[in-house]
């Protein structure tokens, strides 16, 4: 039965990531007879302009029946004004909350041909392998009661950070079975030290670390692990946070590895169906320039590979073939020490060359 691949390229720089890897998907259906079928459609302000919504019903539609959503980045300054209905960035929280992908698997890891690029010394960085686990559809970023209260003085707005047993033990168990496939070390982070909501998560984790005996748990506190990951990131093996401190700490993590355009992510459901994306956004800044580092997304088609489409030797092809990329010295700007780098749209020739001389 063929597989099927919805791509949203979105806004900004997702509009040129996501064309290298179609090209990709492209030369792989051709070269190792892969039964796909790809559907395309506007998401975020793109589709906002055009329709009225960030996320009109087609998407949301071919998105559930999709087995993997390809996300290239939303948003832009222009659409910062709408209300939060129609902002670009709803459509992605919308489709995290719709599709039920709860647990956001995001690696960093640090091409040593890139230690240069690293903001870290190099003998602190390397081999730098780290993967967050962020919970992705529950804490502050969904919480009821949330709202604005404008008709009092003073005004107000708030928020809630709520997380029930099932929801935590969910996203841990997940934490702790990619900690027994990586180096068995698992940190949880939170700020027990102050909520109610962060007690009751360690309570959880540690009870459940009952069944790991081979994985090793500790625990941190958010500011502490963000202060960590910077003063020595090679402690970490796997971090399992909640929503916001996982969004927080992963952008962290990712900058550690000298460029946001290198990490991809995934976003799973129950049944491995989920939605890949590149960590970094839409970088209006430089959109339409064709200087947008698409190994991210790159990287993110390898994942969706891999844990959605059960092409997990191609996956493995492809990681390869980044990998050597790097290797042979070609660069993107966002990583590149000189004048020479590649453009978007020369990336997938590469990875396509090497990929054919395998
Ligand atoms: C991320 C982003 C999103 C988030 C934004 C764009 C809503 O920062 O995926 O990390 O906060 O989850
Ligand atoms: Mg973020």
């Amino acid at each position: 039965m063929s597989k099927k691949i919805l791509v949203l390229p979105g806004d900004g720089i997702g509009q040129e990531v996501t064309a290298s890897v179609l090209q990709i998907l492209d030369f792989i259906i051709k070269k190792f007879s892969l039964n796909f079928s790809i559907d395309k459609l506007d998401v975020g302000g793109t589709a906002y302009e055009k329709f009225g919504s960030p996320i009109p019903e087609t998407v949301l539609t071919a998105a559930k029946k999709a087995d993997a959503v390809l996300f290239g980045a939303v948003g832009a300054p222009q659409w910062d004004g709408l209300s939060w209905e129609d902002r670009p960035e709803n459509a992605l929280l919308t489709l995290r909350k719709e599709l039920n992908l709860f647990a956001n698997l995001r690696p960093a890891f640090l091409f040593n041909e890139l230690s240069n690029a690293s903001p870290l010394k190099e003998k602190i960085i390397e081999g730098l392998d780290i993967l967050i686990v962020r919970e992705l559809t529950g804490g502050i970023y969904f919480g009821e009661p949330r709202g604005v209260v404008d008709d009092q003085s003073p005004n107000y707005a708030f928020n809630t950070m709520i997380y029930n047993e099932d929801e935590i033990r969910r996203i841990a168990k997940i934490a702790f079975e990619s900690a027994q496939k990586r180096k068995g070390r698992l940190c949880s982070v939170e700020k027990a030290n102050v909520l109610e909501v962060s007690k009751f998560w360690r309570s959880i984790v540690t009870e459940m670390s009952e069944e790991y005996p081979d994985v090793e748990l500790s625990h941190q506190l958010a500011d502490n692990a963000a202060m960590q990951l910077v003063l020595n990131p090679n402690q970490f093996d796997v971090i399992v946070a909640s929503n916001l401190f996982g969004d927080i700490l992963s952008d962290i993590a990712a900058t550690l590895t000298g460029s946001i355009g290198m990490l991809p992510s995934a976003s799973l459901d129950s049944s491995f169906k989920g939605m890949y994306e590149p960590c970094h956004g839409s970088a209006p800044d430089i959109a339409n320039q064709d200087l947008a580092n698409p190994l991210a997304m790159i990287g993110s088609l390898s994942m969706a590979l891999r844990y959605s489409l059960e092409e997990e030797t191609v996956a493995n092809k492809i990681d390869k073939a980044i990998k050597k990329f790097i290797q042979k010295g070609f660069r993107t700007k966002d990583i590149a020490t000189d004048v020479n780098y590649l453009k978007t749209s020369e990336v997938a020739e590469k990875i396509i060359e090497i990929l054919e001389n395998e």
